[in-house]
């Protein structure tokens, strides 16, 4: 018996008790709040911990000669060097795994660096993408022209996973450098997101690092049905636009289990998104969990029944956000933020319905997407600011049952917190502080 064996069958093991415990956190109910969070919370730490361990032990080369249905990007000349560009070998063992339903490896230990690259379907039922070693994008911003958006897309594939263990890291010092957020001379262009699904049915992503982006790290775009669990999203918190995880037009879709901290959005959730959970997450830095932002340039937007549920926040601009552009239309409804903890966080509560992201200030406009049924129970912690709790409502659209149930927010430091809650309709049960004066 090779002495790999047994070390990869711990990982396999390893991998179906994340997925196990991943089934149990579907029972929500049954699992008791505070103790529970602090331990799941611990328990994905460890999990990642464990999941660098066994990723190191797993073969360097796994050439697909040696497990039948594997197909390595190695088989199709990937090098995984310094200066060495993989990506035809990976276009090469793509094709092979789609239209086989095979599993494509890209081996432990190495780097290999692509250039934008795009993973089509349909592909035969059960393929799967599994990174042990690391990819890095190519870092020359020259190879992105043809499609500054995608650095890896993946679109239309069906009954599809990845998973690995293993990084995908953005390469985005350069991107960021080059931002007009940060550089106010440069004018302001779009940089890649670093993964995206786009129109992808029944997918799990799951036990993968996702890294320093060039703009967001993972999106999720008009897909249906998704499980995104075991992910650890990092990027400095002064990178630009790095949001984590990005969903848009997408429907049934579960976060979980993850960890995310960036220079943006931990978790942004945008128009055409329906049934959407987020559970066991933590965010820092960034800038929190974010609905929006909604109605920009008078657009439609329709976003209803997202459930936030075991959050941990800390040190993040803003925890829990629904920010809209004034002159926007449609809806966002049937919202829970339940069981959250928030520390050292600037704007713990937030309904922003004059989100304004330009240079100049928006101008008045009467029409707003209307915000209804807002659930708000269990949020606990501290706010680094005075203002803990902030409804600003639009006027002529004022926000509609807001419920707020059990929320404390302590000041971080000395001084006391308020809540501003302008065009707001809210009922208030159990304890709520600090609550709205006017
Ligand atoms: C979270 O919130 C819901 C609704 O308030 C509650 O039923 C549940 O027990 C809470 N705790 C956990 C750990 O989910
Ligand atoms: C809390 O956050 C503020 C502002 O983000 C920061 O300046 C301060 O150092 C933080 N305090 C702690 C205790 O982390």
């Amino acid at each position: 018996m090779s002495p790999q064996r047994p070390i990869l069958s711990l990982f396999t093991v390893l991998v179906s008790l994340l997925g196990s415990s991943l089934g149990s956190y579907y029972q929500e109910n049954t699992i008791h709040q505070a103790n529970a969070h602090r331990r799941l919370m611990k328990a994905s730490h460890e999990h990642f911990a464990l999941m660098t361990r066994a990723d190191r032990a797993t073969p360097a080369s796994s050439r697909s000669s040696v497990v039948p249905g594997w197909v390595s990007v190695e088989d199709f000349g990937a090098e995984g060097g310094d200066g060495v560009d993989d990506t035809k070998a990976f276009e090469k063992a793509w094709n092979q795994a789609c239209s086989k339903g095979a599993v494509l490896v890209v081996p432990g230990k190495k780097t290999y660096h692509i250039k934008p690259i795009t993973f089509s379907g349909p592909c035969q039922p059960n393929t799967v993408f599994r990174v042990y070693g690391t990819i890095k994008a190519w870092p020359q911003r020259e190879a992105y022209e043809d499609d500054r958006k995608h650095w890896i897309l993946f679109e239309n594939i069906d009954n599809f996973i990845v998973d690995g263990g293993g990084t995908i890291n953005g390469n985005g010092r350069k991107w960021w450098q080059n931002s007009c957020k940060v550089n106010n001379n440069l004018p302001c262009k779009e940089a890649p997101t670093a993964v995206t699904f786009q129109e992808c049915n029944n997918l799990r992503v799951t036990n993968l690092r996702f890294k320093n982006a060039q703009q967001m790290h993972l999106t999720f775009e008009k897909c249906f049905n998704v499980r995104a669990s075991n992910l650890l999203v990092t990027a400095p918190g002064n990178s630009p636009n790095t949001d984590g995880i990005h969903v848009t037009g997408t429907q049934n879709i579960l976060i979980s289990n993850s960890v995310i901290g960036t220079g943006d959005d931990c978790i942004s959730i945008v128009s055409g998104s329906r049934n959407v959970r987020a559970t066991d997450i933590t965010c820092g830095p960034g800038h929190g969990i974010s609905i929006g932002s909604l109605g920009a340039d008078n657009s439609e937007a329709e976003v209803s029944n997202v459930v936030v549920n075991r959050a941990t926040l800390t040190g993040t601009s803003n925890g829990v956000r629904i920010k809209t552009w004034q002159g926007g239309s449609g809806y966002a409804k049937n919202i829970k933020f339940l069981n959250i903890s928030m520390r050292n966080v600037t704007n713990p509560i937030i309904i922003d319905q004059h989100y304004c992201d330009h240079e100049e200030s928006c101008k008045e406009q009467k029409s707003s997407v209307q915000l209804s049924n807002v659930v708000y129970q269990n949020i606990k912690g501290t706010s680094a600011s005075e203002v803990a709790i902030k409804f600003d409502c639009s006027r002529t659209v004022p926000c509609r049952e807001i419920y707020v149930q059990d929320v404390v927010l302590e000041p971080e430091g000395s001084g006391g917190t308020t809540a501003s809650c302008e065009n707001v309709r809210y009922i208030n049960r159990g304890r709520f502080f600090p609550q709205c004066t006017s």
